[in-house]
């Protein structure tokens, strides 16, 4: 059994920065191979990770889908679809990813994320480690992309609209009765070395999340975001990175 480390919160809080400090501490720590799951539509995760962007889930769907039959080899089309995925893993040295991309088609997005889900299991059986960025918004909790999580990080930035939005994701993952071991709300880009105001921390325990941690804004991972940089090399010394690694050495420790 793997186990799966997932991130969700609203748009732009820093689900793909969370993402890469995750995979970078799990890598210092020499916990690998890591399977990587990009789940967002307009995914990014390749990018932050140093690795080319591979065929997604989508671009094959798309082509296979329309493929006239019979098939090569006479393969039924399921069989079909599982060779040609095995083309969507983009293979790095420790760390493997798989996209999701979205289907052109209409009406193709249930399917595919039914494709996702069937896909991503059986390819995760033979990683260790899973860790899986999400979409803004609520709809991967719904469609149960992300069930039997592990670690479930909720990032919010330092603002109330941030923490609603991921008090919404607690209440959604209790609704639907989501496998979740352990979940936890990461308030990012947070000014560095400053208490969060009282109104932020009203906010914060009425997420009913426990918080795990704050990252603060830190410069340089804006200057590699601007540069392309995979924020996997930011340095150990970056207050990202640290605060980082202090909070997943807490809450992950057995890990
Ligand atoms: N700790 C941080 N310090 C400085 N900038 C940050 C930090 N975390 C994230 N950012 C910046 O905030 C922006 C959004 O970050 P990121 O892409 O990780 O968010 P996201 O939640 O994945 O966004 P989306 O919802 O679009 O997928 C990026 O420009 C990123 O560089
Ligand atoms: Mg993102």
């Amino acid at each position: 059994m793997s186990l799966t480390i997932a991130v969700a919160g609203k748009g732009g809080t820093g689900k793909t920065t969370l993402c890469a400090l995750v995979i970078r501490h799990l890598l210092a720590r020499g916990r690998k191979p890591i399977l990587a799951v990009d789940a967002d539509p307009n995914a990014n995760l390749a990018e932050v990770l140093g690795l080319a962007v591979p065929a997604t889930i989508g671009d094959i769907l798309d082509e296979t889908l329309h493929q006239p039959e019979p098939l090569p080899g006479g393969m039924s089309k399921d069989a079909y679809i599982e060779y040609r995925l095995s083309a969507a893993l983009a293979e790095g040295q420790d760390v493997d990813l798989l996209v999701m991309g979205r289907p052109e088609g209409p009406g193709c997005y249930c399917f595919a994320n039914n494709v996702l889900r069937g896909h991503l299991a059986s390819k995760a059986q033979n990683y260790p480690l899973v860790v899986m960025d999400n979409e803004a918004g609520l709809e991967h909790l719904s469609r149960r992309t992300t069930n039997n999580v592990d670690f479930f990080f909720v990032t919010s930035d330092a603002t109330v609209r941030g923490l609603r939005s991921a008090a919404r994701v607690r209440e959604l993952i209790d609704e639907l009765g989501l496998a979740v071991k352990r979940r936890y709300l990461v308030v990012t880009k947070a000014p560095a070395g400053q208490p969060l105001a009282g109104i932020l921390q009203e906010q914060v325990a009425a997420t009913g999340l426990e918080l795990a941690g704050v990252i603060p804004y830190d410069p340089l991972v804006a200057e590699f975001d601007v540069q392309a940089r995979p924020l996997v090399d930011l340095p150990a010394a970056a207050v990202s990175v640290q605060a980082a690694e202090e909070l997943f050495a807490r809450v992950m420790a057995a890990v």
